[in-house]
């Protein structure tokens, strides 16, 4: 069965999001995703990124598709031709998109990692999902304004001690305090 991991950053009041963007401005924590969600111990193969049409349509116009990483965007609304670039996948559902990547043998084989990147139903339906492996969390630890909140995390997560490439130190930007810290489902 295809897994994938969960990568998300959230305030000490649970906000993930605020008018379309994230509540915060913090560049190390997003040069932390960048990195994490492109890294592969084989060269020849790439990440992909699952995302719900606002997460997509939230990203800088610039910054969009995530480069090196193949982007994924789940919605039942969008006109793949029109509003997408080429490169770029359109699919309904989460286990649709799951179920599409295990039966396409030569895309599978260029895969190594795939990541759930949001929004907050499509944190919901992976953080509940059999192939969820790890949650990675970066704990903010001030509160932000925010209209977009991190759903409940099961309660079949353990934190786990990560390799080195998670720092463990506390992280300071802009006077706001975060850490990173990774979560297993038990099987
Ligand atoms: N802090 C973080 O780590 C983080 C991460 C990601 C996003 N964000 C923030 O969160 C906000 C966006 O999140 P959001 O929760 O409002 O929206 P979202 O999940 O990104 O997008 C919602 C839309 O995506 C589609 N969708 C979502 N789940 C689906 C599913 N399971 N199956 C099919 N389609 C699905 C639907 O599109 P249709 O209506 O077209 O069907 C839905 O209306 C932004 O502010 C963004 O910056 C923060």
């Amino acid at each position: 069965m295809l897994k994938f991991n969960v990568i998300v950053a959230v305030s000490k009041n649970f906000g993930i999001g605020f008018k379309g963007g994230l509540p915060w401005k913090l560049k190390s924590e997003l040069r932390y995703f960048s990195e994490t969600t492109k890294r592969v111990l084989d060269s020849t193969k790439r990440n992909v990124v699952i995302m719900g049409r606002k997460t997509y349509f939230g990203i800088p116009l610039s910054n969009r598709p995530l480069r090196n990483r193949l982007n994924i965007v789940l919605s039942t609304t969008l006109n793949k031709a029109s509003e997408l670039p080429e490169e770029v996948l359109l699919q309904p559902n989460l286990e649709a998109t799951m179920k599409f990547l295990e039966d396409n043998n030569t895309l599978k084989s260029s895969i190594e990692n795939i990541w759930i990147i949001g929004g907050a139903s499509v944190f919901k339906e992976a953080m509940a999902s059999k192939r969820c492996h790890r949650l990675y969390i970066t704990e903010i630890q001030s509160s932000f304004e925010s209209d977009v909140f991190l759903p409940k995390i099961p309660n079949d997560f353990q934190q786990i001690i990560p390799g080195p490439e998670v720092p463990q130190r506390l992280q300071v930007e802009n006077c706001v305090c975060f850490n990173y810290k990774v979560l297993e489902k038990r099987q």
